[in-house]
């Protein structure tokens, strides 16, 4: 079997996550790499040793030895690029937030559908041990249902500007947090109720960057967040990855922890374990997984329909703003 070959949009920031997970699977090489600007070009050039490289998406997608693509672009870039990828007959892996809209994430979805691509959405906590353990102790019941899951984080947010941009970015209630919205569906089931009230704190970006959003579930668990992206640059309130707890009836689990877990229940604190693993895991599981199914035709664990929920949670938070109000879904 030929190898896969992969050809990257946007070579900024986060491709530096997924591109050498590329270059070490035995079965895909990078065949590609594009990115409007010619020095992020370049400098992908030299650190991963890929032949070809432009500054025109048209170019890398008319190449035949592109099978499939990674798009890390600014989110509200993601849909051009999808959209052309899919009209070109390439699968994609796409960071999230899948888009800025649902409206936008289901053009996205219905071209992958219709050129009969893969579409697989880079949310890359499905594989975490850490995440998927937390998963595993809500479900086993330990701390009995349903739960409230608080999260909590505090600092200057992401390093660029177009992060705060309402247009490309949307702020940390979409970019950072659609994580979080992703994984309370896959741990609780579908978003019924949402409540929010946000700031801004940052006087010169257009995105909201500081508030509060509530995420009731069908099954009855909550998802509180508290988070702001919008302080001067000395770094965060609480750990870095920010801070999250899950209250249930019976006890409460405490995370991130060193390793473990901390489950606090009536007779005391129960540490439970999981194979420790690092970023660098989750990608290359992640990178992994993606290959498999553009060689297999299986469907990806995590795909449009991910992709369209996580942001419906999202974009509903953001169109609540600073007009505190409660909206069923
Ligand atoms: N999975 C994660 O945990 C995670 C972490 C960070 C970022 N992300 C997501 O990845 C995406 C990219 O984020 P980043 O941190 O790499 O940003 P970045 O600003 O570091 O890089 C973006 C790159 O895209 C390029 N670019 C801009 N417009 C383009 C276009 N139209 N076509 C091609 N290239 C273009 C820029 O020149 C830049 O090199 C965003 O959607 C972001 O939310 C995901």
């Amino acid at each position: 079997m030929s190898k896969i070959g992969i050809g990257f949009i946007g070579c900024g920031g986060i491709h530096r996550a997924h591109a050498p997970h590329v270059v070490e699977h035995p079965d895909a090489f990078i065949a590609c790499a594009m990115d409007v600007n010619e020095e992020a070009v370049k400098k992908h050039q030299a650190d991963y040793g890929t032949e070809c490289g432009t500054t025109s998406m048209e170019e890398l997608l008319a190449r035949d030895d592109v099978d499939a693509v990674v798009v890390c672009t600014p989110t509200g870039y993601h849909p051009d690029a999808v959209i052309a990828a899919a009209r070109a007959g390439k699968h994609v892996l796409c960071e999230k937030p899948m888009a800025m809209t649902v409206a936008k994430c289901e053009e996205m979805a219905a071209a992958c559908d219709e050129a009969g691509v893969q579409l697989q959405l880079a949310f890359v906590r499905h594989y975490c041990n850490e995440w998927l353990k937390m998963r595993e102790v809500i479900h086993d019941g330990m701390i009995g249902r349903p739960v409230v899951w608080r999260s909590v984080s505090g600092g200057s947010g992401a390093p660029t500007p177009w992060f705060f941009d309402k247009e490309l970015g949307g702020g940390p209630f979409i970019d950072g947090a659609v994580h979080n919205y992703d994984w309370a569906r896959f741990t609780f089931g579908e978003a019924e109720r949402i409540c929010a009230n946000l700031r801004r704190l940052k006087q010169t970006t257009t995105a909201w960057d500081t508030g509060t959003a509530v995420v009731d579930f069908e099954s009855g668990d909550q998802l509180i967040m508290c988070w702001s992206w919008g302080l001067p640059g000395f770094g965060s309130t609480v750990r870095a990855d920010g801070a999250h707890d899950v209250l249930g009836p019976g006890g409460a689990i405490m995370f991130p922890g060193d390793g473990k877990l901390s489950v606090r229940l009536e007779d005391g604190e129960h540490l439970v374990e999981f194979e420790p693993d690092t970023g660098a895991d989750w990608f290359r599981r992640q990178m992994a997984h993606f290959i498999e199914c553009v060689q297999t035709g299986r469907q990806p664990q995590v795909g449009a329909r991910e992709g369209i929920e996580a942001t419906r949670i999202a974009e509903t938070i953001l169109n609540i703003g600073d007009r505190p109000g409660v909206v069923e879904l």
